[in-house]
């Protein structure tokens, strides 16, 4: 069920319209508070345009502390930059304008599907899997989409293979709509997809047998040709993949789709970094708090999450100190922006290999050497309870 509190007869029935029947309407926030006291399985709700924004902000900041895993959704009549801001700083976790019922349903649907998911986790008490004790996986996220996922991750494994120092494997986890292919100019012969014929306890050889050789030394396992294909990919086959090819290669790259689905959970779980990558613009930033939000409440371990902004440089009068207040996590690295980096992609090739002095290289290298490369100094920032629990393999708790 969906709760909504909706002041306009008009407002309510077009919102009632856009969840369907499985929408109660409540006359007012003080009720609200009394249904979310009583009904704790209740996973969203929707605040609509007649609703006061600062009762709404108020609101969602005690429930963030009180119901972490609720959704709260505002439906407002017009949004901009100040909204979305605000709404960001106060824990609302969608803002909907109010003639875009599609987005709303969607919206409501993404927000109960996250809270059931970190509900029943919270309930569960479930454990993030300790980081590999060979290979070290590292996962390239974004919750938005074209902030340059694809572009980083491709151009980490390229730069770690050129630098000799490890081997190194790409998995492709963006399953339906995957380019790191076309990125880096491959021509498979076999994808992920073709995993699924082999079954769960697949072993190194034949998870080798599906890898397509990059020039630079990467081996990627390629997204399937068909997006139909992802849905024949279970979460437990990408986990099992995941745990060969930390066997096989001394580091694992991996892209991923604009969205938390439970495949890059898996990858999380066994990730050593998980470079977390937003552009400067509020969307983008909104959707990355919401992210350090969410794997908060799972008892992710922060110091494996490292802040990346890409296309730094663009000015849109965004303060960077800002930006890590609001983020509350310090930003690791910045990528600058260049016509160079879709001029390479076009090509096929990483720009780190391409033109290594390039300003962009440089800032991805860094990235690499200060927070992947395994190397004393990189030890060091571990804490020394996490260095002895990964020797020891220890679980963590979530
Ligand atoms: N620093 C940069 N400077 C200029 N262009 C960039 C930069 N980083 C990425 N791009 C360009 O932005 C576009 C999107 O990048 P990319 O495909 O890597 O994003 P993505 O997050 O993987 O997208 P998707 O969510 O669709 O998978 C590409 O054309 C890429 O070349
Ligand atoms: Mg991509």
């Amino acid at each position: 069920m969906t709760a909504i509190v909706e002041f306009d007869p008009v407002g309510v029935d077009s919102i009632k319209g856009a969840l369907g029947a499985d929408a109660l309407v409540l006359p007012s926030l003080d009720i609200l508070r009394t249904h979310l006291d009583t009904n704790p399985f209740e996973d969203c709700i929707v605040l609509g345009p007649s609703v006061d924004q600062q009762d709404v902000f108020a609101l969602a900041e005690s429930l963030r502390v009180t119901r972490p895993s609720l959704g709260v959704v505002m439906v407002r009549r017009r949004i901009d930059t100040a909204v979305l801001s605000d709404s960001l700083r106060a824990g609302v976790r969608e803002v909907v304008q109010e003639r875009d019922l599609a987005g709303l349903a969607m919206a409501v649907r993404r927000q109960r599907d996250i809270a059931s998911r970190l509900r029943h986790q919270l309930e569960r008490g479930d454990e993030v899997v300790s980081s590999s004790t060979h290979g070290r996986v590292v996962t390239v996220f974004s919750a938005k989409g074209g902030c340059g996922k694809t572009t980083l991750a491709t151009n980490i494994a390229t730069a770690i293979a050129a630098s000799g120092k490890g081997t190194v494997a790409l998995l492709d986890l963006d399953l339906a709509f995957g380019d790191v292919a076309i990125a880096l100019q491959l021509f498979p012969t076999h994808t992920i997809g073709d995993a699924v014929a082999i079954g769960e306890d697949l072993d190194g050889e034949a998870v080798r047998g599906l890898l397509t050789a990059h020039r630079s030394g990467v081996q990627a396992l390629v997204a399937p040709m068909e997006p139909s294909t992802a849905d024949t990919i279970s979460v437990g086959l990408v986990t099992s993949i995941i745990d060969v090819l930390r066997d096989e290669f001394d580091y694992v790259i991996i892209d991923t789709p604009p969205a938390l689905d439970d495949n890059v959970l898996s990858a999380f779980d066994r990730s050593d970094v998980v470079a977390l990558l937003a552009t400067l613009d509020i969307p983008a930033l909104k959707n990355l708090k919401l992210t350090l939000e969410t794997l908060d409440l799972i008892g992710y371990p922060r110091d494996r999450l490292k802040v990346v902004l890409n296309r730094a440089d663009s000015k849109v009068g965004l303060a960077l100190s800002e930006v890590e207040k609001t983020l509350k996590a310090p930003i690791v690295a910045q990528i600058p922006s260049s016509r160079d980096v879709p001029a390479s992609t076009n090509r096929g090739v990483a720009i780190v290999v391409d033109e290594p002095k390039n300003p962009v290289s440089l800032a991805i290298k860094a990235f690499v050497d200060e927070n992947i490369l395994v190397t004393a100094s990189n030890d060091d920032t571990i804490p020394p309870q996490l260095r002895a629990d990964r020797r020891s393999g220890r679980l963590w708790r979530r």
